[in-house]
């Protein structure tokens, strides 16, 4: 039985490899991509999944979310993604291209969630305006959400200031609006996503794998040195991904998780370890197998597509 999803995205290089991985899992129904101002603008990231979506010949619905955060004003990530939020690269013009929803992403959100016949599993990796939104607006939605598996926050660090990550950086009223909520998280934070990097050798194993092996060696080719070091390339939204697709190869302990939203550490995620807290936090994975998945992941991917 697949798991029904919905993808809150701010494409963003790693979010586009994310969103490839998803779509062509077979554990996953990706049943709708939601798009948000984070890494750029909300009409690059909308731009970026659409392309995408056709680039990869699904019929994926894609609705554009909200551009700005609830309060504070969009912070970019294009000096990590590029101004257009994937590099220099540029997707092949699609026939019958997927069409973009005349909706608001949180009434597609609503509506999907209302109507599943499964409870459905939210996988926001971008800044969680939408999903903030959606609880609020809609409360009735949250009986029918299984759990939110997201990218964001850090028990230990930041990414944006020494103390916050990006994601949450941005929209850290949305966060706090999130984690407050008694629906079951699974927090992929920089804790285990600066763990899970993969190899310049992952790459060259993928990169002559047709037209997406060839997208994604091109994409992390432009993926700022900030998020590369020493060879290995931070993949963030991958391993939201991969802990639905291979949760055993991640380890984490429960907590109950305080977003800071004001001053100097804002975007903090406070990480409070209790064995009944309701955010699972991803704290170490198995680097290798991580490493495998990506590999062996894109290789299906190019099977399926060109094989
Ligand atoms: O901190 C990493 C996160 O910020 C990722 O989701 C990346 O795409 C950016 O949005
Ligand atoms: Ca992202």
């Amino acid at each position: 039985m697949k798991t029904p999803i919905i993808i809150d995205t701010d494409p963003g290089i790693d979010d586009v490899i994310a969103i490839t991985a998803a779509l062509f899992a077979e554990e996953l129904d990706v049943k709708l991509i939601t798009t948000v101002g984070g890494n750029v603008g909300i009409e690059n990231t909308t731009r970026n999944a659409v392309n995408l979506v056709n680039f990869l010949g699904k019929g994926t619905p894609v609705a554009k979310g909200t551009a700005q955060p609830l309060l504070n004003k969009l912070v970019n990530a294009s000096f990590v993604h590029g101004e257009s939020g994937v590099g220099g690269y540029r997707f092949e013009e699609q026939e019958n291209a997927t069409v973009l929803s005349t909706r608001h992403a949180v009434e597609e959100m609503k509506e999907l969630i209302l109507h599943s016949a499964e409870p459905v599993t939210l996988v926001p990796i971008g800044p969680l305006t939408n999903v903030a939104l959606l609880l609020r607006m809609y409360p009735k939605t949250k009986s029918n959400i299984k759990e939110i598996v997201l990218m964001g926050g850090a028990a230990q660090g930041g990414n944006r200031t020494p103390v916050a990550e990006f994601n949450i950086f941005a929209d850290p009223h949305a966060a706090k609006i999130v984690f407050d909520e008694q629906i079951k998280i699974v927090m992929c934070g920089l804790d285990v996503t600066r763990l899970t990097s993969i190899t310049t050798e992952n790459v060259r194993e993928i990169e002559g794998l047709g037209k997406v092996g060839d997208m994604v060696s091109r994409l992390l080719s432009d993926y700022d040195s900030t998020t590369s070091t020493h060879g290995s390339i931070t993949i963030h939204d991958l391993c939201a991904v991969f802990y639905l697709t291979r949760p055993e190869i991640f380890k984490g302990k429960r907590a109950t998780v305080n977003v800071v939203t004001e001053g100097e550490a804002s975007g903090c995620t406070v990480t409070h370890y209790t064995e009944d807290g309701h955010v699972f936090v991803c704290l170490d994975a198995d680097v290798e197998e991580f490493r495998r998945e990506f590999v062996s992941t894109f290789k299906k991917v190019y099977e399926k597509m060109e094989g």
